[in-house]
């Protein structure tokens, strides 16, 4: 393992050999927390070749269990996110390309700090399981095209074991670390076709766009390496998706978009995605994908299918048709407007962080969630808004909650007479 680091240290290049015997080794134990803090802080400041990031992929996603997705017929199509706030997305994707009938065995991840995930999102429904045995996920996806459930403990061990070892050394931000981190879960989880969602913005990961579309290319080449159909879209994380943020507020949110009422910003950069995941998976050109998918929501089939999946995973779908019923917050707080003048910036990050003061995220992984806790924006990013009106809704179970999210909330926030330049909800597309 020294001379892994020193090789590493001085720029060389690692081979299979070597990677794997880093890899396994601290997964077996073997090899001690700091002697792969000390790698991976080589890896972050000396970077991998292309071929070296492919390679610790495939030793990262061969260290656990490989879901071998063959027990259910047709293409199966996946997707992920790198993360936002108001991220809804999966939600209202994968019915509809199930709708289109591309199979979705799906697993997704949990909410951590100012980002979300689409299993809280999904327990929000009352009564939803989302740990099903094997044979419950191959038959409910056999049987109506669609699961997705939570990440088994058993995905890409290295992977879990060595995130948390960046988490606590300062070595997350790093391209090669991260498309590796992500790919070897999305190799392992056993999809034929992936569709990647690279988000940037001051919410995001990716800040600026070249580091957004490296990331993408690394992810690309990673997955084409290893035989999937990948694309990747860069989306924009400058504002969060739609208006809501906080789980039971999300849930409803998408069915809206499901039910062709939701918001503009967040249906569109939803076509855009089941679009080109239904390219992925071979249903034809971008115009037909984007009609079928404007189709299926439009005659109902999307909606239908994710009521669908939610009654098979055991989940009160009346909250679905009507979320009206979910269980509401006992207390909500109008957050104003101090002076008069267009939303010039609003820090998403912050904006995050603020519905985690409510209860609607964690801070640490142990941390409990009220999916009833969250925020609504009334006014985003370029709107105009007058001194005394409402920008946003907190809603809590705890009045006293509200005076730590409002500083959260206004510290990222600045109005200004002139309106901002307005980012694309899309830059770019890497195949
Ligand atoms: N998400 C992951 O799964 N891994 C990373 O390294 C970063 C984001």
């Amino acid at each position: 393992m020294y001379d892994i680091i020193a090789k590493k240290r001085d720029g060389g290049t690692l081979t299979r050999e070597e990677l794997a015997f880093a890899v396994n080794g601290y997964v077996a134990g073997e090899v001690p927390d700091y002697q792969m803090s000390a790698l991976l802080m080589a890896i972050y400041l000396r970077g991998m070749t292309d071929e070296e990031t492919a390679v610790l992929t495939d030793v990262m996603a061969h260290s656990g269990d490989m879901v071998d997705l063959s027990a259910i017929e047709g293409i199966k199509a996946d997707k992920h996110s790198t993360g936002g706030v108001g991220d809804k997305t999966t939600l209202v994707i994968a019915p509809i390309v199930a709708a289109c009938g591309v199979k979705i065995a799906k697993m997704s991840g949990r909410g951590l700090g100012h980002t979300g995930g689409t299993i809280d999102k999904m327990e929000a429904v009352p009564g939803t399981r989302t740990s099903l045995t094997q044979e419950e996920f191959f038959k409910q996806v056999n049987e109506i095209g669609i699961s997705v459930i939570g990440q088994s403990g058993q995905i890409a061990v290295a992977d879990k074991k060595m995130y948390a070892l960046r988490d606590v050394t300062a070595t997350v931000g790093c391209i090669p670390l991260i498309a590796s981190s992500i790919m070897s879960k999305k190799l392992a989880a056993g999809s034929d076709a992936i569709l990647l969602d690279v988000t940037m913005g001051d919410g995001a990961f990716m800040k600026d766009l070249d580091s957004a579309i490296e990331l993408a290319r690394q992810m690309v080449a990673i997955g084409t390496t290893h035989g999937r159909k990948v694309a990747a879209l860069i989306t924009d994380m400058d504002k969060p998706l739609g208006r809501n943020i906080g789980n039971s507020l999300e849930v409803a949110e998408s069915m809206a978009v499901l039910q062709g009422k939701g918001p503009a910003d967040l249906t569109e950069v939803c076509l855009q995605l089941a679009t080109n995941m239904l390219i992925l998976a071979g249903k034809g050109d971008a115009a037909t994908c984007r009609k079928m998918a404007q189709q299926v929501i439009a005659d109902g089939s999307a909606f239908k299918k994710c009521c669908q999946m939610f009654a098979a995973q055991g989940g009160e779908v009346s909250v679905l048709e009507d979320p009206e019923r979910f269980r509401k917050a006992k207390y909500s707080y109008e957050l104003t407007a101090q002076s008069d003048g267009y939303i010039y910036k609003n820090d998403v990050e912050k904006i995050g962080n603020a519905s985690v003061l409510l209860g609607a995220g964690r801070i640490k992984k142990e941390d409990t969630i009220d999916f009833a806790a969250g925020i609504t924006m009334h006014r985003k990013l370029g709107d105009f808004v007058k001194t005394g009106e409402s920008i946003c809704t907190f809603y809590a179970d705890d009045e006293a909650l509200f005076a730590a999210a409002e500083e959260m909330y206004r510290g990222g926030l600045v109005i200004k007479s002139e309106p901002p330049k307005l980012p694309p909800l899309i830059y770019a597309r890497v195949t």
